[in-house]
Formats: C-alpha cells, sequence, structure tokens
C-alpha cells in the first residue's frame, strides 16, 4: 500500500459525539531500528517482539466543534498533563492529511500505563500506537455512517500502524502481536510505512517467551531516540550497521522456523551492543549504559555458560535490561533474576513480561 491509500476521502461530520477506548502493548526490538530518514522511513527493517503486560489504556472522546483548529486536553492518570501536549500537536500535525477529522472535533484523551511512569521503560510505543487505534475507531464509526461496507480488520491494522509510526517509529510494531516486521526488505511481507505480523513459521520454542525488565536507571534518558537516530546521519559505520541489519533479520527468520536458541542469543544480543556501539561512535558519542548494565550482562554471561541456560538480553536505547529467555526456563531464570540480578536494579525492582499478541478495544 502506498502512502495514499491511507487518506480518508468521505465520512459523515454530522455525528455530534463519542468515545473509544484502547490499550496498547509496548514492543521489545530483536533486530533495531536506529537511524531513519524523513517521515519516520526507517533506514533499516526491524523486529519486535510484542509485550504483554507493559502497556498504555487510551480512552478518546471527541466532540463535534466550530473552529478550524486542533483542540485537546490530555490527562495522564487522572490528573492534567500539559508536558504531553506539543508531542501530539506535532503527531496531530503530521497526521491529519490521512485523518481529516482531527480539527473538526474537541479530544480528551485520558490515558495511562500500566507500568510506573519513572520506571525508563519509554512509553512512547505503547502511548503513540493506543492513540492511533483510537483515532482508527473514530474514523471506523465516521465512515461507517456513511458507507455500509465495514472498515477490512486488515486495512485497520496497517493504518493504525501506518498513523503509529508518524507519532513514533516503534510504536508501529505494537499494533499486532507476537512477532511485527516493519521496513521493506527482502525475506518478509513488510513495508516502510508500517509494521506487519510476522507470517514465517516459528519453532515451539519461541511460545511464550519471557521477558523479565530490569529496571537500571528510572530516570530520564540523558539523549532522546530522535537525537540518536539523527546522529546516524554521516555516522562513519552507517551503511555498514543497516546491510548488518537486513542480514540480521533475514537470519533470524531461519532462526525462528529451526528453533535454534543459541543462533538466535548471537544475533540478539549483538543486535543490542551494535546499538550501543552506535551511540558510543557517533559524534557527538554518548553512553546509555550503566555500570549496573554491565554487571548484569556479565552475571547473565556467566550463568549461560555454567548452566547452559538458553537466557541472554537485549537492550533499549537506555540503561535498563530485556532479560530473555523460553518459558521452560522460567523458575530457573527467575530465581537468578532474583538471587543475583535483582541487587543491580533500582529498588530491586524488575517487571515481569512475555511475548503478547497486540492491542485490545476495551469497551467502556
Ligand atoms: O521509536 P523511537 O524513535 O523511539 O526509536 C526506538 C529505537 C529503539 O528502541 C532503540 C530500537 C527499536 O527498534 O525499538
Amino acid at each position: 500500500m502506498k502512502e495514499q491509500d491511507f487518506i480518508l476521502k468521505s465520512y459523515d461530520a454530522t455525528i455530534k459525539q463519542g468515545a473509544v477506548k484502547w490499550e496498547s502493548p509496548s514492543n521489545i526490538a530483536l533486530v533495531k531500528y536506529w537511524g531513519k530518514k524523513e517521515h519516520q522511513i526507517p533506514e533499516n527493517p526491524s523486529i519486535s517482539f510484542t509485550l504483554s503486560n507493559c502497556k498504555t489504556i487510551t480512552k478518546l472522546t471527541y466532540t463535534k466543534k466550530e473552529s478550524r483548529d486542533f483542540s485537546f486536553e490530555v490527562f495522564f492518570e487522572g490528573e492534567k498533563n500539559e508536558a504531553f501536549k506539543p508531542k501530539i500537536k506535532t503527531f496531530f500535525e503530521r497526521i491529519e492529511e490521512y485523518v481529516p477529522f482531527l480539527k473538526e472535533y474537541h479530544f480528551k484523551i485520558e490515558t495511562s500505563n500500566t507500568f510506573p511512569h519513572s520506571s525508563g521503560i519509554a512509553s512512547s510505543a505503547s502511548g503513540m500506537s493506543a492513540l492511533a487505534l483510537c483515532l482508527m475507531s473514530i474514523e471506523e464509526q465516521l465512515t461507517n455512517a456513511v458507507t455500509s461496507s465495514v472498515v477490512e480488520k486488515s486495512f485497520f491494522n496497517k493504518k493504525a500502524s501506518f498513523l503509529a509510526r508518524l507519532g513514533s517509529g516503534s510504536a508501529c510494531r505494537s499494533i499486532e502481536g507476537e512477532l511485527v516486521v516493519w521496513g521493506g526488505n527482502k525475506s518478509t511481507e513488510s513495508s516502510d510505512l508500517y509494521g506487519v505480523k510476522y507470517e514465517g513459521e516459528v519453532h515451539a520454542n519461541f511460545k511464550d517467551y519471557q521477558d523479565t525488565i530490569l529496571l537500571v536507571d528510572k530516570g530520564e534518558k540523558q539523549v532522546s531516540s530522535t537525537v540518536g537516530h539523527k546522529l546516524m546521519f554521516g555516522h562513519p559505520f552507517a551503511q555498514e550497521r543497516f546491510a548488518q541489519a537486513r542480514n540480521n533479520l533475514s537470519e533470524l527468520k531461519e532462526i525462528f522456523a529451526s528453533g535454534d536458541l543459541k543462533a538466535f542469543i548471537k544475533i540478539v544480543e549483538s543486535e543490542a551492543l551494535t546499538l550501543h556501539a552506535m551511540m558510543m561512535t557517533s559524534m557527538p558519542y554518548f553512553i546509555l549504559m550503566k555500570p549496573n548494565t554491565l554487571e548484569i550482562i556479565n552475571k547473565i554471561w556467566k550463568f549461560r555458560e555454567e548452566t547452559n541456560s538458553n537466557v541472554c538480553f537485549t537492550l533499549d536505547a537506555g540503561a535498563n535490561v530485556h532479560v530473555l529467555y523460553p518459558y521452560n526456563e522460567k523458575e530457573a531464570v527467575l530465581g537468578f533474576i532474583e538471587k543475583e540480578l535483582a541487587s543491580f536494579c533500582q529498588n530491586e525492582h524488575y517487571i515481569c513480561d512475555y511475548i503478547g499478541l497486540g492491542a485490545n478495544q476495551i469497551e467502556d
């Protein structure tokens, strides 16, 4: 599909008001997206596990209005929130062409996260995807009124992902589960414009895969991902990195089919460290890992060597560590985390999550 296919052409804007509600999860990339072109077009394809427990719940109430400006208010965890408004306004400006009813309504956005606000877990993926899904439900309500044909599920999901991408790139991978690919590539049916459910064969070893998120640093990131992506322009290793990501994705495809966990670990850990290596070798350079991030990585390597476990780690653009492991190792790995890793987390805090099926609409 092309960008033009997502422009909403006819709808009934005489509808006075309504409300929709969605919960949408976070996701964790296995092959990382780092570096983009204009309009949030990724330089390389990425693939992620959709999570289950870490999610954003957003209710969007819309009321017909007269003026032709954007009008919205935001409530975060029950309190009026001004800080989120500039990001949402930018999002609205970027997507207005595709959802032209935006200026015809006043929106009340009520949102909350299931994970603690200052946990260092980025809420942009779950937050932007939840908002995009709410807008798609409104689009559905406004179009159902003028045409008898229903908005097809696959179009709904693609456009929700397309809109979410314009809010925050990785948010486009949060609509569906369990594995989502985003970015054009030879080996999967995917697009630069939106994320799609990975349709290749997936071995039972990856069923119910676990992700325990170790909260090493709950503070604000010193460098935003927007700035980080920009630093890939003119980065001396950029082209090699983009080629490596493409290659890793096609290798992962075979690994998903064969269930080869040792090969999976090599790619996933290398991706995480390469992401951070790109940060350390950009100009200006920066480091988002903390001493405890490295302590944890070394402990994981030691545990794996001693026990032949299939536990591994990945990292986001931050200091927290995502500990990934198969479901059948849950008891052993959770015991290890409690005994040996929890002390490296802020207030010994970690969040147990696992691979999920994607976003859900909530009847209010
Ligand atoms: O979606 P953004 O622009 O915040 O970028 C996210 C980038 C990483 O989380 C570091 C990697 C990824 O693919 O999710």
